[in-house]
């Protein structure tokens, strides 16, 4: 037999898990196959973007997406550290939370 999905191997206990729907996010090992977990926005700004200056450099200006996708790039360029997929989840982030 090849390979079970994540379905099939949840499927007896379904009523349960929908009951421990907090603990299936913890156990969540069926999402992570396909993608790494990526960081709460919340937390790459507080540990990826105060390394160099303060948040409130951050925190303090507005811009639209097109803006913070160019100045994420920037601070990658700078020397911040920041994956493709976690720079997509800041500039959604931000372009929410900072924009104008
Ligand atoms: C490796 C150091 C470094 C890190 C990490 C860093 N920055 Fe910067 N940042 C700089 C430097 C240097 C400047 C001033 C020069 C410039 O603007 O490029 C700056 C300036 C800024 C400015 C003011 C200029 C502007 O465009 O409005 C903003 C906003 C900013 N950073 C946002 C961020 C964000 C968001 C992150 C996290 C993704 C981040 N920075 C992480 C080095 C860094």
């Amino acid at each position: 037999m090849k390979r079970q999905t994540c379905k099939a191997v949840l499927g007896p206990y379904a009523a349960l898990w929908a009951v421990a729907a907090v603990v299936v996010s913890a156990a969540a090992g069926c999402a992570t196959e396909q993608k790494s977990v990526v960081a709460k926005p919340e937390t790459l700004l507080d540990t990826r973007c105060a390394e160099c200056h303060a948040l409130s450099r951050v925190t303090g200006v507005k811009k639209d997406r097109a803006g913070w996708e160019a100045t994420v790039e920037r601070m990658v360029r700078n020397g911040a550290r920041l994956s493709e997929e976690e720079k997509a989840v800041l500039v959604d982030y931000l372009a929410s939370k900072y924009g104008p």
